[in-house]
This record gives structure tokens, C-alpha cells and sequence, in this order.
């Protein structure tokens, strides 16, 4: 194994990545630290308006030389009617009453809004010449993959099982991101069933690296010196690292996101469907235990978002943890609240002291 191919292809010192992480987490702060430290800084771009997403990368390069890159959401096609949508909002409203909150009509985006609004920040990340594009929940069509491998963009795309990422090679792309079931945050499975895509980066990262042949980036519970080691010595040529990033200072997540991490030491991070309509990895707190027989009854992403946001706020307002969304990958516990540098730095000396290197 070439190791110093992905470096080589992302223009970095470490390989190290930041992990996208959508919700206001990725702040210019963050990424541009990230890459100032040696690594790849990530801009969490899915849930962004394009014009939004132009200015967050343009307060990045302010603050940096480096390159870094941006991360978009495929888009995905969904069902949700309006009599499925009176019925999840029947079931959650004991989670309304909590706050004495309304539950306001909601309306399914049309599936043409959203292409438009994802192809339009494809543009923007084409525009702005940035380096790295990175995908989630699919692999962009060919005409996509044309256009940013004619700006020269190098295109990473998430898998979760080897099928995936077979997937990801085939369609020319760079390198594949392996989400393993660890990971914090939204399952990006785009083959199979997402409860049927629950491999971990013990088994999944050889297996892949057997199948592919494109540069593997592990993710998933991936929080110290060892973990990056370990991932190393399975066959990986990087890693991309959400939660223990979510807790460094410059991170944009909320205070009470950040502290839990630690403080939760014997809760665990589970996977739900309950806050998005997709599936993901959330710290579990009082929501995700009393609402959890109900998972079947709840809509499809995005509508479920919508629908749960509004108590998802008033929980964070609260500084309560109960109702809120609070994403997190198994490795919770070490994570540390320092700053993007100082973590870049320390995983670097730990990976060498596992006597390997990144
Ligand atoms: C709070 C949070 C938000 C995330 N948002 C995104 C996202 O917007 N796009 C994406 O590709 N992955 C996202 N992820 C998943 C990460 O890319 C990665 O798979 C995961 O963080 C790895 O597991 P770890 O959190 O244990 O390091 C998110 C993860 C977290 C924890």
C-alpha cells in the first residue's frame, strides 16, 4: 500500500479529516484550523443555501492557505403523504406539550427543489475552486462527476459496506470515505438498508481495502492516536473524524452537545430514525427511549426533520438534553474540549507512539 498516495491527492501533511458535520458545527474557525494543523478541514455544505455555503468558504480561505473541502447530501428520493404526516404528528405530541409548543403545517419540499438547490452548490463549490468534494447518502451522477473532475476537484463519496465503495471506485471517483457502524451522525448507506449496512471498521476496513482499489478513509469511533493505528494497520490510508472534532473549541456545537460527550460515559450512542427519518447515531437521551416503538409511524427524511426540529430547539434553549438531537459515534468519552491544533498535534504524537504514522 502506497501510503503516502492520499496525501498526496488531498494536498495535506496528516491524513487526517475533519468530518463534515452539518448543523453549524463547521465553522470557518474549524476547518481553517484543522487544515492550518496539517490536516483536511471539511465544510459541512448539505443542509447550506448556496449563497451561504459561497460565504462560509470564503471566510475559510480568509483563514487559510490551505486547501479543505465541502461536503453535499445526494439527493434522495422519499414518499410522505399528508395523512403520514397527521399520524407522526399525533404520536409526537407529547413531545410539543413538553415545551408548549404548536405544530405547524408542513409541506413536503418538491424533489425538483432540491436537485436545483444541490446543483446549485455544486456550482458554488466549482466556482469557488475548492479542492475536495465530498459526498454522503449516494454517488453523484456522471454528468456531475464530469464537471467537477473538468475544475480539477477531487471527489470523495462515503460507503458503508464494501458493495458501496465498489460502487465509488466504479464511478471514477478518488477515494472512498468507510463509514463504519461507530460512526456518529447520519448512516450514509445508499445500496442496501441502512440497518442492513451495519458493518464495523474491524471487518469492514480489510475487506474493502482487499475489493478497492482507490485510497480508503476510516471512519468511525476513530478518536485517539491508537484508534488512527489501528485503522492504519486494517488497511487504511486515512481518517475522518467527526465527534472528536464536534468537542474542540472552535466547533459550532452547542455547548451542551460538546459536554455530554463526556459526561454520558455510561449512556450509550445509539442509532434512531426518530429525529430525521434517516438513521443515525445519536447520544440516547429521554426522546429517543419514549418515542422509540414508535419509529415505524415517523416519515421519511427529510419531512421528519421538520417536524421534529421545533422541540429539538426548544430542548437545546432549555439546556436540557432530553428532546434534543445530540449526535455522537461510539468513541464519545474521549473526546476532548481543546483546541483544532492542539488535537491535530496530539493525534499525530499518539498515532507515532502506536508506532505507525498518518
Ligand atoms: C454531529 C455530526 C454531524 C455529521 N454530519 C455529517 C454531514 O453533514 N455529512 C457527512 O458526510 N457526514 C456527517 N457526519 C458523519 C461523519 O462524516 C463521520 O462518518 C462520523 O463522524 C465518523 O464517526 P465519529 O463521529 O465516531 O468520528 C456527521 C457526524 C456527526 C457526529
Amino acid at each position: 500500500m502506497d501510503q503516502q498516495r492520499l496525501k498526496v491527492l488531498l494536498d495535506i501533511e496528516h491524513g487526517i479529516i475533519q468530518a463534515p458535520m452539518a448543523g453549524g458545527i463547521t465553522t470557518a474557525a474549524l476547518v481553517s484550523e484543522v487544515s492550518n494543523a496539517g490536516g483536511l478541514g471539511m465544510i459541512a455544505g448539505g443542509s447550506l443555501e448556496p449563497e451561504a455555503l459561497r460565504s462560509l468558504i470564503r471566510e475559510t480561505r480568509q483563514r487559510t492557505d490551505r486547501n479543505f473541502g465541502v461536503n453535499l447530501f445526494i439527493p434522495r428520493e422519499f414518499e410522505v403523504t399528508d395523512a403520514a404526516i397527521v399520524r407522526a404528528y399525533e404520536r409526537l405530541r407529547p413531545a410539543f406539550d413538553a415545551f408548549g409548543l404548536e405544530q405547524k403545517p408542513v409541506t413536503p419540499p418538491a424533489p425538483e427543489a432540491i436537485e436545483e438547490k444541490f446543483d446549485a452548490q455544486l456550482d458554488v463549490i466549482i466556482e469557488e475552486q475548492v479542492l475536495v468534494a465530498s459526498f454522503i447518502f449516494g454517488v453523484p451522477a456522471d454528468d456531475q462527476i464530469t464537471r467537477l473532475k473538468e475544475a480539477g476537484t477531487v471527489i470523495l463519496a462515503t460507503a458503508t459496506t464494501a458493495a458501496e465503495a465498489l460502487q465509488i471506485e466504479t464511478a471514477g471517483l478518488d477515494a472512498v470515505v468507510l463509514q463504519g457502524s461507530e460512526a456518529g451522525g447520519h448512516r450514509g448507506a445508499f445500496l442496501g438498508r441502512s440497518e442492513d449496512s451495519l458493518v464495523g471498521l474491524m471487518s469492514l476496513i480489510p475487506e474493502t481495502a482487499a475489493r478497492v482499489e482507490i485510497p480508503v478513509i476510516a471512519a468511525g469511533g476513530i478518536m485517539t492516536g491508537r484508534n488512527i493505528a489501528a485503522a492504519r494497520v486494517l488497511g487504511a490510508e486515512g481518517v475522518q473524524m467527526g465527534t472528536a472534532f464536534l468537542a474542540v473549541e472552535e466547533s459550532g456545537a452547542h455547548p451542551m452537545h460538546k459536554s455530554i460527550l463526556t459526561e454520558s460515559e455510561d449512556v450509550p450512542a445509539v442509532l434512531t430514525k426518530l429525529f430525521t427519518g434517516r438513521q443515525a447515531r445519536a447520544v440516547k437521551n429521554r426522546f429517543i427511549s419514549e418515542f422509540s416503538a414508535y419509529q415505524e409511524e415517523m416519515v421519511e427524511y427529510p419531512v421528519q426533520r421538520s417536524l421534529t426540529q421545533p422541540f429539538q430547539d426548544a430542548s437545546k434553549e432549555s439546556g436540557a438534553p432530553d428532546y434534543a438531537m445530540l449526535l455522537a459515534g461510539e468513541g464519545k468519552q474521549f473526546a476532548r474540549e481543546i483546541s483544532a491544533r492542539g488535537l491535530v498535534e496530539a493525534l499525530v504524537a499518539e498515532t507515532k507512539e502506536s508506532r505507525s504514522d498518518i
